[in-house]
């Protein structure tokens, strides 16, 4: 098995299953994207660009459940997603062992520690996977949550790119980090 399932208590007192996806939860990962991106600030994903088919995603999530150095974990309470990391392992020969991940857990989920939790579990992944050496992220320099978050785990700043994301008539920097996860 990829990732052994596990349960995890967060600070409010609520409970999370924290498993792997299967190509069976496409609908369900359509559902929590559409019913969480666009309301964030900090995603780079306007209304209407995630319009996968069934299929397409399907197909998606059979390839984070083939690739040796890829993982896509979901947070799933009550029988619905509320949370997820995806780690984005490349491909080509010369950077297999890197790997870029993302992010994100739905609003009424978010500062009781289950990002904490999740990207815990995907670092300890990572640390176990043979191939993997370096998780490295991309984030909006203003979402001090996602900042603490990665500091917190160790992450380490390796550049900024001034006016990066350009949203609702903003621009935002982009700040990006990397762990050691060898
Ligand atoms: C960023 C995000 C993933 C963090 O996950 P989370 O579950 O909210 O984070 P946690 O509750 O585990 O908190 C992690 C740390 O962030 C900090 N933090 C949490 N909420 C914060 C807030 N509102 N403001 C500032 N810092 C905050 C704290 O330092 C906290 O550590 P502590 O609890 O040990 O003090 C989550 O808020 C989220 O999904 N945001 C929207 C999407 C997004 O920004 N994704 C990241 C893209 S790079």
């Amino acid at each position: 098995m990829k990732f052994s399932p596990l349960t995890i208590g967060l600070k409010d007192g609520r409970s999370v299953l924290l498993r792997h996806v299967e190509v069976a939860d496409a609908p369900k990962v359509m559902e929590f994207v559409h019913g969480f991106v666009y309301d964030e600030e900090y995603v780079p994903l306007t209304e209407g660009e995630f319009n996968p088919t069934l299929a397409e995603e399907e197909q998606v999530l059979a390839n984070y459940i083939n690739r040796s150095n890829a993982l896509f974990l979901v947070a799933e309470f009550d029988g619905k997603l509320v949370g997820n990391i995806n780690v984005d392992g490349n491909q080509r020969k010369i950077l297999r062992h890197t790997a870029v991940f993302g992010m994100g857990m739905h609003k009424e989920w978010q500062g009781c520690g289950l990002g904490t939790a999740i990207l815990n579990a995907a670092i300890d992944w990572a640390k176990n996977n043979s191939e993997l050496e370096i998780l490295f992220l991309q984030v909006y320099a203003d979402n001090k949550a996602g900042l603490a978050l990665y500091r917190k785990m160790g992450f380490v700043e390796h550049g900024r790119i001034p006016d990066f994301f350009k949203q609702n008539g903003r621009y935002h920097d982009e700040i990006s980090m990397h762990l050691s996860v060898r």
